[in-house]
């Protein structure tokens, strides 16, 4: 696992973009793992700049890492939409190459199938950007998540929901179910980079960085990948 620890989120958002723009660099019709949260933004804001400077992302791909059960596309909160604002449009990419798991599927357990479908179609994520959850979680795989699982419905701790209650009017609203790529799915991709920041994600980073390889931090199943890297700027690396 590599460690790159640098000074402020504006570095670290600079750094894991530089290495998503060589990828498209030299594989035009890269296949990109996307995240959301807070922790990618500043990533997608310096490869939007880079779009802006001519990079070019007309035949590349895009497989979000998951999406709320029951919330429709359109709801400000679902990934469909929050992947459309913060990826698709900004970056410019074909809105028809960009994917995310369907949460309103009458059959959730067929359209998780569906979803491992399209990536293997895709020919396989080639760099999957992470962030990662206070409590270790890495897209939705909550702790206690199985190191070989793929793409299933989850159920959200209420830590989870109480972390991203911030982005919905009323904490009640934060869905109780989830559609997320395994961590088996997360290691089957090319190269991994993990962007964190701040103080409040210290203590996962030091276990997953440190700590055994074991399903309570989901995050620590990336020291057995063999492209995986790890930027965090001063903050996060404090308990390291
Ligand atoms: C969310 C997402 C994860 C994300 C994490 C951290 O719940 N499902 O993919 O990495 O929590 O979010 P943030 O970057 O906002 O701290």
């Amino acid at each position: 696992m590599e460690v790159v620890i640098l000074a402020d989120e504006r570095e670290v958002g600079a750094f894991a973009a530089g290495r998503i723009a060589s990828m498209i660099d030299k594989h035009p019709d890269a296949v990109l793992g996307v995240a959301t949260g807070s922790s990618p933004q500043q990533t997608y804001r310096v490869l939007g700049e880079q779009v802006a400077a001519g990079l070019d992302v007309s035949r590349v791909s895009a497989f979000a890492l998951d999406e709320y059960v029951g919330l429709p596309g359109d709801h400000p909160q679902s990934y469909h939409r929050v992947i459309a604002e913060t990826v698709t449009e900004p970056l410019g990419l074909d809105p028809s190459r960009v994917h995310v798991p369907d949460g309103m599927a009458l059959d959730l357990d067929a359209a998780c199938a569906d979803y491992e479908d399209r990536i293997a179609a895709a020919g396989g994520i080639d760099l999957q950007l992470l962030g990662i959850g206070a409590n270790g979680h890495i897209g939705f795989n909550e702790p206690t998540s199985s190191l070989a699982s793929r793409t299933r419905v989850k159920t959200l701790t209420a830590r989870t929901r109480a972390d991203n209650a911030r982005f919905f009017d009323d904490p009640d609203q934060v869905p109780r179910q989830c559609l997320t790529q395994g961590l088996a799915t997360i290691l089957d991709a090319h190269t991994t980079v993990l962007v964190a920041t701040g103080t409040a994600k210290a203590r996962a980073i030091a276990r997953i960085v440190e700590g055994p390889v074991q399903a309570l931090w989901p995050g620590s199943v990336l020291q057995l990948h063999r492209r995986a890297t790890v930027v965090v700027d001063e903050a996060a690396a404090a308990e390291l």
